[in-house]
């Protein structure tokens, strides 16, 4: 973030106070007011364990828990000895308290025919009959608890109900986020030992297919050839696109075909794997970051609960636009979700397909009364102007949420008004996908807004700015973001690196769970969230190392060394730009820029793509050759320098640097 956003940040103090008409249009609020949030506040940070115990009985457990908190820093067991299964609290448990029949899942496919979209309603029922079948069918396939399941799929409800299955047998998912590339499934399946895929043939993005099948054959090519051979590839039809057929290959319709609907949950430990999910960190391959069952299914479900303020039978719908492959798909579209039986809306594809109303019509079709997006996709709807969300009826909106980056004050204000028309809160959610579930957002009713900060911690959350020996720092200070106090949802570990969890979240602080984000408190409290510490840049409000891009490039053959850093995007927040030395032989050219960008796609995947490439003889580096990324920052952001670059090893290059074209 620069100094100039900073600046900006630091003179907005409009205030927007909750509609004194909101907590009736939501059916009546949990948290009433400012005050009634700073008394449960207090309790839950006082008494963490007696306030989630009373929350997690409102839960099915089928064994209850011995222990609330067993804590030794850094490892947290929650609901110690408790028996329970997240897909039972999903879905089951709705079915048999008599709502089966009720809508769990809306999804609208993104081809439109003569007769609209495609548009189904999964009740509770179905997903229970759904999961249990594809649940025996993976049995059948010698997945048993504890195993890891590779989920790579389109944004389609069986995505969903993987999900579910495997929780439902004790099997933990590995999702992987659609639009990745070959490469990243190879990586991720490995580090997780999976043996089973579930993919589909392909998916629909803008009216194009995404072969995923493709990608998965490409995939277990490179594992057999490392030994880590996939048994099992299970592949929904959902395009009808060719694909080619292996012996490890199965139609999902065909195990589905046969398989018994009848598949009692497993009863899982509260701390037994629930799912691994892979994130970008500032050195090496991403990370598997571990979630625990009990600890991650009450907390999600919490924080939806009181965030969204979701009330059962009040007529919401519920839309969060993420994809299934990230932490928000996880947490706030499937698993806080459903347990709070307001149906979770699902859409398969993009905001632009075919136009660029397609959210907003999707809004008025379903009668969406909640609706959770990421800053970047605000500033393309600014972009594409407000005729789109104009010609549609929006006034079912009662609440908006932000995630993924923080809100730029303009972004902001506009969501607000175009969108929520004036009268609904937005609630500005921080948290990661270390974090499992929100830690610093408003409550719909209890929380005055400033646009740009996420207000206020969550209940439990000791959240706090300090500096390096862990000092709380004064009013408006910068400083590293950290929590205090451990809470349920919270990672339990990176997946076979001990080192890594200790060195990443627990060293640089001792004691206090390190989330390598900066931020500053205001003189009221609120908190600002001022970026990342490391070298992970967040794109459209997603996690990437500047490494990994950094190993891609060099990866190509014209590349002999490659340096990467954020830039300000207008619509990404930040983009992704590249420094780049060419070997001996290599010209730089238009043309080996774009063929750079495309392989950068190949190898990660189009988020990673290069927004600006500059090919330079040599790269800025201090004397003991570390590569000054600051200095790099600032070119890209086409700034004049006001960094030291007394440890700067060879002045000539800086010069160089600035004069290369684009
Ligand atoms: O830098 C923060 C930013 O996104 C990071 C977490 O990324 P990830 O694990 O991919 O999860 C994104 C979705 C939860 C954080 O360290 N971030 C996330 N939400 C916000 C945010 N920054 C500011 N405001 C937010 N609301």
């Amino acid at each position: 973030m620069t100094s100039a956003n900073i600046e900006s940040l630091l003179h907005e103090n409009r205030l927007f106070e909750p509609a004194a008409t909101l907590s009736k249009a939501l059916g009546g609020a949990y948290v009433k007011n400012a005050a009634d949030y700073r008394r449960r506040y207090q309790r839950s940070i006082e008494d963490p364990e007696t306030f989630w115990a009373e929350i997690a009985k409102g839960f099915d457990w089928f064994r209850p828990w011995t222990k609330v908190l067993d804590w030794k820093v850094p490892d947290a067991q929650w609901f110690v000895g408790g028996k329970t299964n997240v897909c039972h609290n999903c879905v089951d448990r709705q079915v048999l308290q008599g709502h089966g029949h009720e809508v769990a899942i809306i999804w609208e496919g993104e081809p439109s025919g003569a007769n609209g979209p495609e548009i189904r309603h999964l009740s509770y029922r179905d997903l229970q009959r759904e999961t249990s079948k594809l649940a025996n069918a993976l049995k059948a396939l010698g997945v048993r608890k504890g195993d890891v399941v590779t989920i790579y799929m389109g944004m389609v409800p069986e995505l969903a109900i993987a999900m579910l299955a495997c929780a439902r047998i004790g099997a933990a998912h590995s999702v992987i986020f659609g639009g990745f590339a070959a490469a990243a499934i190879v990586d991720r399946v490995q580090d997780a030992q999976s043996k089973v895929i579930l993919t589909c043939d392909g998916a629909w993005r803008r009216g194009q297919v995404v072969p995923l099948k493709d990608n998965v054959d490409a995939a277990c090519e490179t594992l057999a050839a490392n030994h880590a051979a996939v048994e099992h590839v299970v592949v929904l039809r959902r395009v009808g696109n060719a694909v080619k057929w292996h012996p490890r290959d199965h139609w999902w319709h065909d195990l589905t075909l046969t398989a018994s609907d009848a598949c009692p949950p497993e009863w899982c430990d509260a701390e037994d794997l629930l799912f691994l999910l892979y994130t970008s960190g500032s050195t090496g391959k991403p990370k598997g970051i571990r979630h625990t069952t009990g600890g991650y299914m009450v907390y999600t479900a919490a924080t939806a609960k009181e965030v969204f303020n979701l009330v059962p039978g009040a007529h919401q719908v519920y839309w969060c636009t993420a994809d299934c492959g990230w932490v928000t798909g996880h947490s706030y579209i499937v698993y806080g979700i459903l347990p709070n039986r307001v149906p979770t809306l699902m859409y398969e594809g993009a905001p632009n397909a075919p136009k660029e109303d397609r959210f907003w019509e999707i809004v008025a079709r379903h009668r969406v009364t909640h609706f959770y997006t990421a800053p970047t996709a605000i500033r393309a709807f600014m972009k594409w102007g407000d005729e789109h969300p104009k010609r549609h009826d929006l006034s079912s909106l009662k609440v908006l949420g932000s995630v993924g980056e923080p809100i730029n004050p303009e972004a902001w204000i506009w969501y607000h008004d175009t969108i929520g028309g004036g009268r609904c809160p937005i609630v500005d959610t921080w948290w990661q996908t270390e974090t499992g579930g929100h830690m610093i957002t408003p409550l719909p009713c209890a929380t005055p807004l400033v646009p740009g900060s996420c207000t206020h911690p969550f209940f439990g959350i000791d959240a706090a700015i300090v500096n390096e020996n862990g000092e709380e720092q004064p009013a408006n200070a910068g400083g590293l973001l950290v929590i205090r106090k451990p809470w349920p949802a919270m990672l339990r570990g990176i997946h076979g690196d001990r080192q890594r969890y200790i060195d990443t979240y627990w060293s640089r602080v001792p004691g206090m769970y390190l989330a390598g984000d900066g931020a500053r408190r205001d003189e009221r409290g609120y908190f600002w969230i001022m970026g990342r510490i490391d070298d992970v840049i967040n794109v459209s409000g997603h996690r990437l190392g500047t490494m990994e891009v950094e190993s891609a490039l060099v990866a190509h053959d014209a590349v002999v060394e490659a340096a990467v850093v954020g830039m300000p995007h207008e619509i990404k927040g930040t983009g992704v730009a590249a420094f780049v030395t060419l070997g001996p032989g290599h010209e730089a050219s238009d043309a080996l820029r774009k063929s750079l960008m495309e392989h950068v796609t190949k190898e990660i995947g189009a988020i990673a793509r290069p927004d600006m490439i500059r090919f330079t003889q040599a790269l800025p580096k201090t004397r003991s050759g570390k590569i000054m990324r600051r200095l790099l920052r600032d070119i890209a952001a086409g700034k004049e320098s006001r960094q030291d670059t007394t440890t700067l090893e060879d002045y000539t290059v800086l010069a160089k640097l600035r004069e290369s074209d684009e």
